[in-house]
C-alpha cells in the first residue's frame, strides 16, 4: 500500500464486520449511554427532536438516545453492525436504522435538528472524501442545526504514542494493537490482532488519517459549517493536547 494513503473502502468493510463486534461490542452500556446523552445535549437537539447518529455502528448511542425520547436515525455502511444495532433496538419504533455510506445519505435536505459523529468516525477516507462526508451531513441538517464530532486527534496521538499495546476485551479475549505513524502525511497504520481464549488469532490492518483540531475545523468550514468550537470532552471541558477532541459546529 502507498505510504501515507488511507485504506480502501474494502479494507474498512473487512474491519467494520464481525471482527469489530468481537473487539468492541463487549459490555460498556452505561458509559455509552452517558456519552450519547452528553453529545445530544452539546448538539442542542431539542427534546424529542430529529437526531442523526452518523455513523451509528452497532447502535450503542442510537438505542439509549431513542429511549431518552429523541427521534433518532442511525446510519452506517456496515451490514453486520447495522444488523447488531437492529437487534439491540429490539423492534422499537425508534431508532430508525439504515445502511448507507455517509457520503451519500438517503435523506432529503434539512431533515434533522442535530447530528452526532462519535468515537473517531472520520479519517477513513482521507481529507477530500471526509470533507465530502461532512458536507453531506451538513446537507441533511436544518439551518442553524449543530454537528458534534468526537475524535482522536494528532496532538494526543503523538503525545501518547506507543507502537504497541493490548487490552482484554471481554470473554477472555485479548486485543493487541500495533502501530506506525507517518508524520508527514498524518496517517497511522494499525494492525489489530484478536487472540481468543483458546489461542486462535485473527488480524486486520488499516491506515487512518489522524487530523489536528486546526485541520478538522478548516474541513468543517470547507464543508459549509460555521462557529466551530473545540472541547476536551462531551461535557464541554477545555480542549488541550492531552484531551480527546470534540467539535461542535453549526450548519
Ligand atoms: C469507530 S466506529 C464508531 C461507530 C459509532 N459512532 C460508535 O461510537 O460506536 C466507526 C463506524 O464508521 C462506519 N463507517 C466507516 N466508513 C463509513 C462510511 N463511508 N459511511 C458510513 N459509515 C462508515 C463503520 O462501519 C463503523 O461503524
Amino acid at each position: 500500500m502507498e505510504r501515507g494513503a488511507t485504506s480502501s473502502a474494502e479494507t474498512w468493510d473487512a474491519f467494520f464486520s464481525d471482527f469489530y463486534l468481537r473487539a468492541y461490542a463487549h459490555d460498556e452500556h452505561e458509559n455509552a449511554e452517558a456519552q450519547a446523552l452528553s453529545a445530544a445535549r452539546l448538539s442542542g437537539c431539542p427534546a424529542g427532536g430529529d437526531l442523526l447518529d452518523v455513523p451509528c455502528g452497532f447502535g450503542r448511542h442510537s438505542v439509549p438516545l431513542a429511549r431518552a425520547g429523541y427521534r433518532v436515525v442511525g446510519v452506517d455502511r456496515s451490514e453486520s453492525l447495522v444488523a447488531e444495532a437492529r437487534r439491540r433496538a429490539g423492534g422499537a419504533r425508534w431508532p430508525k436504522l439504515s445502511r448507507a455510506d455517509y457520503r451519500e445519505l438517503p435523506f432529503p435536505d434539512a431533515s434533522f435538528d442535530a447530528a452526532i459523529n462519535l468515537f473517531t468516525s472520520l479519517g477513513y477516507l482521507g481529507d477530500q472524501e471526509d470533507t465530502r462526508a461532512l458536507a453531506e451531513i451538513g446537507r441533511v441538517l436544518r439551518p442553524g442545526a449543530r454537528l458534534v464530532i468526537e475524535v482522536m486527534h494528532r496532538d494526543l496521538l503523538v503525545r501518547e504514542y506507543r507502537d504497541q499495546d493490548w487490552r482484554l476485551v471481554g470473554e477472555g479475549r485479548l486485543l493487541l494493537e500495533q502501530r506506525t505513524f507517518d508524520a508527514a502525511s498524518g496517517v497511522a497504520q494499525v494492525t489489530q490482532t484478536l487472540i481468543e481464549g483458546n489461542g486462535t488469532r485473527d488480524s486486520r490492518s488499516y491506515s487512518i488519517r489522524v487530523y489536528t483540531a486546526t485541520e478538522l475545523v478548516a474541513m468543517l468550514a470547507a464543508a459549509g459549517f460555521a462557529d466551530a468550537k473545540c472541547y476536551g470532552d462531551l461535557e464541554g471541558a477545555a480542549f488541550t493536547t492531552a484531551t480527546r477532541l470534540v467539535i461542535a459546529a453549526s450548519r
